[in-house]
């Protein structure tokens, strides 16, 4: 893990973020209302990935502001510290896949480009994926996330070595209660200390 802090060229990040805003790299953008690019400090030490927007995602623009993000804001804040602000949150695919279904290999494919970049200019620390798309995506890994999750993994990404730390889909733990939650409270144990340590 890096403890150099690299400056993010805010006028880079911002054009990406207008690049990303017309991609018709897939299908997706035949049926999304809009391109939900991410949201939070592209300076954070921490990115969070998720799967793909929901409906209020794509209604809205922002990452995780259903249920599954104020359940993810709330773990965050109580286990690790961290507000939204503190962070940067993005998906894995940037628009919603019609009915809420998976995104297809294609089109987790077509939209890797924006991730990639995303992390190359943040150059974050740490990055927390949520769930098997992009767990296995920054993992390169075919792993399911209860395989996965429970420690940390020097990976490199955008050019330098960040630490991934995987833990299950907030979604999961909604539908799985108290078992699930207390792996994801640990996992965001975790990320507080790689970041406490990285800082040190
Ligand atoms: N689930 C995700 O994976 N991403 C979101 O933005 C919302 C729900």
């Amino acid at each position: 893990m890096t403890t150099q802090p690299v400056p993010v060229d805010l006028g880079q990040f911002q054009d990406l973020r207008a690049a990303a805003a017309g991609c018709t790299a897939c299908g997706l953008a035949a049926t999304r209302t809009q391109v939900v690019f991410g949201e939070g400090d592209p300076s954070a030490r921490l990115l969070v990935v998720g799967e793909a927007p929901g409906a209020e995602e794509d209604r809205t623009g922002r990452p995780f502001v259903g249920r599954s993000g104020q359940l993810l804001e709330r773990l965050l804040a109580e286990e690790a510290g961290l507000s939204r602000a503190d962070c940067f949150i993005a998906n894995v695919v940037k628009c919603r896949p019609p009915e809420n279904r998976n995104p297809s290999a294609g089109e987790v494919a077509a939209c890797r480009p924006w991730l990639d970049q995303q992390v190359a200019l943040m150059a974050p620390e740490v990055v927390l994926t949520l769930g098997n798309f992009s767990s296995r995506l920054l993992l390169g890994t075919k792993d399911g996330i209860t395989t996965l999750r429970g420690r940390s993994y020097p990976v490199g990404l955008g050019g330098r070595t960040v630490t991934v730390v995987p833990t299950l889909h907030p979604a999961a733990v909604l539908r799985g209660g108290k078992v699930p939650m207390g792996q994801v409270r640990d996992d965001l144990r975790r990320v507080a200390r790689l970041l406490a340590e990285a800082a040190a």
